[in-house]
């Protein structure tokens, strides 16, 4: 794991066997290398072909950034990292594949003889999907044996972000492959969505090229530069559309009347010359030059790297709020980290310090936890108390299952003390002690400890929990079998001395003494 992935290390051998253990790839580009990072991280070997010399680096590129956007992602521990296999043959790639991602060049002709190619090496059970981003995949099916494996699987850039894919099948691709396809893209943390028809461009391209068309005529009449049509979508609409899409926008737009007053009143603009609809303006060279300049001056002298490392941090920023809300692509990520939590639930727990304190939570500090002052901010301390918290709840059985009885626990009173500071890029491991419980109430003290032997207090949190029944809206006995647990792990911190802080409160602040 590199220094600049900022997430608690992968627990080996946690997950249950995925849907898919090998993905054979076509195709390394921008594309291919995204599909290569996603896999790569959901636990999956790849099996990578691509014709280009320079393919396999470029992919170890994407690969390591999207280490890095995961890292920002989420603090839920990834599985165990897959292993890439550049190989140079389609035969080489497929053998033995569960998945087979074609991401080649978007010809046709090119598609249908690599397909058919992949589609004889490939074992019959595999599901074989294009990336193709408005292919018809009835027609590229032309060529394939056993077509009935064959669907369109249509990503977004950053693949490894992003979490929508279209799924399209073709007039001989069986409705078994498609749901099989679906539950593999949804355990990859994506959001499948199954077009109900083959058509050209599928929905979200035919919907983006709209307004790129528009967004062409505007530059090539003049209206406004590729920058004021960028603002135009990113200071407004663009927003609204991470959350709620174009109709449930609209439907807000009516107020209480809702969407028949909606489309009573906008309705009829759609009757006004607003726009250019099929038109495409000549992009001859005049109107090329326009557009290079203008995105030149635009990006001005940052990189594409630097570019993508923005977009990717602001995709985890939307995406971040979203969970929060438990809204949109958030809603993907909520419940892609509850699962990532529960499948290492029984492991991360089993880490104990030689001492007998539980070892449950590891974070490397990211330089955006770091304040004015040049260290850690004060509510990073909490969020790291909390989220190892939550991990010693995990570890004595309060996952999803207890959770969704309406049963779980709830913080009551907490004490942080400050006793040194962390800075960007240090380990930061806390160490747990269970200081009491009977049935309703737990009391918790962790050590914040870093250092090159992670054994340098820097602060300690102590947390009096309540076991509540959520739907009696009251305190409750937790179940006997998350007592036993916590049985046994005060039985194994028996011996440990009561922590000096323990139990301390913030006394009156004296008078300072003035000199006289
Ligand atoms: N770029 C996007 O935003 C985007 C989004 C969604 C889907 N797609 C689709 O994904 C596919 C790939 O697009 P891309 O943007 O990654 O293109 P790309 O040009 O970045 O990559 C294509 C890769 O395919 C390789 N290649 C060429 N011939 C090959 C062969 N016979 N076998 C295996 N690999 C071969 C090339 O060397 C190259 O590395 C296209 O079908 C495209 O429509 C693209």
């Amino acid at each position: 794991m590199s220094a600049s992935d900022w997430r608690c290390p992968p627990v080996a051998d946690t997950a249950p066997a995925p849907p898919v253990r090998t993905a054979g790839l076509l195709g390394a580009g921008v594309i291919g290398g995204g599909w290569a990072a996603r896999l790569l991280l959901a636990g999956i070997d790849v099996r990578l072909y691509d014709p280009s010399p320079s393919a396999a680096e470029a992919a170890q590129v994407t690969v390591e950034r999207a280490r890095r956007a995961w890292g920002r992602l989420t603090l839920a521990p990834l599985p165990a990292e897959g292993t890439l296999t550049l190989v140079d043959s389609v035969e080489a790639a497929v053998a033995g594949a569960d998945l087979i991602q074609e991401s080649a060049p978007e010809r046709e002709a090119l598609k249908v003889g690599l397909l058919a190619q992949a589609s004889r090496a490939a074992p019959p059970d595999a599901i074989i999907a294009t990336s193709t981003s408005g292919l018809l995949p009835t027609r590229l099916a032309a060529e394939i044996d056993g077509p009935e494996r064959f669907l369109v699987g249509h990503p977004f850039n950053p693949v490894y972000l992003l979490p929508l894919v279209e799924i399209v099948g073709g007039d001989r691709t069986a409705p078994e492959a498609i749901a099989r396809a679906a539950d593999i893209y949804r355990a990859l943390a994506m959001k499948p969505l199954v077009v109900r028809r083959e058509v050209d461009g599928f929905i979200a391209d035919r919907l983006l090229e709209a307004l790129w068309r528009e967004a062409l005529w505007l530059i090539a009449d003049d209206v406004a530069t590729v920058e004021e049509v960028d603002d135009a979508i990113r200071f407004g609409a663009g927003l609204r559309w991470s959350a709620m899409g174009t109709f449930l926008t609209y439907r807000l737009a009516g107020g209480d009347a809702g969407m028949r007053h909606f489309m009573a009143q906008f309705g009829p603009a759609l009757q006004l010359p607003w726009t250019h609809l099929m038109d495409v303006p000549a992009l001859d060279e005049r109107l090329l030059d326009k557009i290079v300049a203008q995105s030149d001056a635009q990006a001005g002298d940052r990189s594409i790297a630097e570019l993508e490392r923005i977009r990717d941090d602001c995709l985890i920023a939307v995406m971040r709020g979203l969970a929060g809300a438990g809204y949109g692509a958030g809603e993907v990520l909520a419940l892609t980290e509850r699962d990532l939590y529960e499948r290492a639930g029984g492991e991360d727990a089993r880490l104990a310090l030689p001492d007998g304190r539980l070892a449950l939570h590891e974070v490397l500090v990211p330089p955006e936890w770091i304040d004015y002052n040049g260290h850690m901010t004060e509510y990073r301390y909490l969020e790291v108390l909390a989220d190892t918290t939550d991990a010693f709840l995990r570890r004595i059985g309060i996952l999803g299952p207890y959770i969704d009885t309406g049963r779980s626990y709830y913080t009551v009173e907490s004490h942080l003390r400050h006793l040194g500071e962390a800075h960007a890029g240090d380990r930061v491991r806390v160490a747990t002690r269970l200081l009491g419980h009977d049935e309703k109430r737990l009391h918790l003290f962790h050590e914040l400890l870093t250092g090159d032997d992670l054994e340098t207090p820097i602060a300690t949190g102590e947390h009096m929990l309540l076991h509540v029944d959520r739907t009696a809206g009251k305190t409750a006995p937790a179940a006997p079998v998350v007592l036993s647990e916590l049985e046994a792990i005060a039985e194994s911190q028996r011996d440990l001395p009561w922590p000096e802080a323990a139990g301390c409160s913030i006394g009156p602040a004296r008078p300072s003494r003035v000199s006289a």
